[in-house]
């Protein structure tokens, strides 16, 4: 499947007035960002809803679109990827996104009692059925990803994590190997490698937040370093900070897809003018060491 190179994330649809959706979604379809990141559980099912609308969902439309969402994360109860749960959540997402298939679904969030036998039924039946067409995982690590394999016979496409450059560890445990730092410890077990090693797609979400949803590094006091070196190369290639911070998601040769979650329209068309950057190599590295990285 070919799919364009960031992934318009609609958890934040939720705020947005019927006439702000539209524009925005008609945004990213004019910029080319033709592939939505959705789940069942952003604004409670109603993010696919006001998506749905905004794009006047019909048979005509939805060939224009690559649409995904994920289940698996069931509010106030905790993590479920039993049959019964993965298919009843598939029928919510493709009701309220008006359409008869997704291009892919995720497992949401890794679910400690998954019996992969039961993903795997479930897997084929949407399959089988037509309603989901690739299949993918959110969260996992590569023995979480092996484990449902040995059973899931469709290949598992795209893994989504969290990565920006604040939160790069998955990419500075690699470097800092053996040794007795912090950066060293193994937080994933080589999901970067083992993706890459496996041709699944890592989606990074959040690409613009320190912490977990702690806020946003650019302009942040926080990230003085960062902020500058930012804005230096934001002057050098004549784009905004906002572009070079997915180019740097970009530059590394995982071909990742990073997510979106912004809902202004210059900053998504900003986002995806970031396919006609590519860092050098020099750039790539003090952007990383600007954020408070080290290298061994
Ligand atoms: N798989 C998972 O577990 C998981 C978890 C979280 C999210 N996700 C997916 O990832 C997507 C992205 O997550 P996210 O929304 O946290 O990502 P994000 O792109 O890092 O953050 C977007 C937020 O930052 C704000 N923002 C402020 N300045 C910005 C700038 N210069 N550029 C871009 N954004 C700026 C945006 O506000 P404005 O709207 O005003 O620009 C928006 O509120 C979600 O929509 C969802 O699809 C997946």
């Amino acid at each position: 499947m070919q799919v364009p190179v960031i992934a318009v994330g609609c958890m934040r649809m939720k705020g947005l007035a019927p006439a702000e959706a539209e524009r925005f979604v008609q945004t990213a379809l004019g910029a080319g960002a033709v592939f939505f990141d959705h789940a069942d559980v952003y604004g409670s099912g109603t993010c696919e809803e006001i998506f749905a609308n905004a794009i006047h969902m019909n048979a005509a439309v939805r060939e224009t679109v690559i649409l995904q969402s994920k289940c698996g994360i069931r509010p106030g109860i905790a993590f479920d990827f039993s049959k019964s749960h993965i298919l009843a959540s598939v029928d919510g997402s493709l009701r309220r996104l008006k359409t008869d298939y997704l291009d892919v679904l995720l497992l949401h969030r890794p679910d400690a009692l998954v019996e992969p036998e039961e993903v795997a039924e479930a897997f084929n039946e949407l399959h089988a059925s037509g309603k989901v067409r690739h299949f993918g995982v959110s969260n996992q690590t590569p023995m979480q990803i092996q484990l449902l394999q040995k059973y899931v016979k469709q290949p598992i496409v795209a893994n989504q994590l969290q990565l920006s450059i604040t939160n790069a560890t998955m990419i500075t445990r690699g470097l800092h190997v053996n040794m007795l730092d912090e950066t060293a410890v193994d937080r994933d077990g080589g999901v970067l490698d083992f993706c890459r090693l496996h041709g699944i797609t890592v989606q990074p979400w959040s690409p613009f937040q320190y912490g977990f949803f702690e806020g946003v590094f650019l302009g942040s006091p926080k990230y003085p370093a960062l902020n500058a070196k930012i804005d230096e190369l934001a002057e050098k290639y004549g784009v905004s900070n906002t572009t070079i911070v997915i180019a740097w998601l970009l530059r590394h040769p995982a071909n990742m897809q990073p997510v979106t979650g912004t809902m202004n329209p210059q900053r998504l068309i900003d986002c995806a003018k970031a396919a006609d950057i590519r860092l050098t190599r020099e750039e790539w590295y003090a952007l990383l060491l600007a954020a408070g990285n080290t290298l061994p």
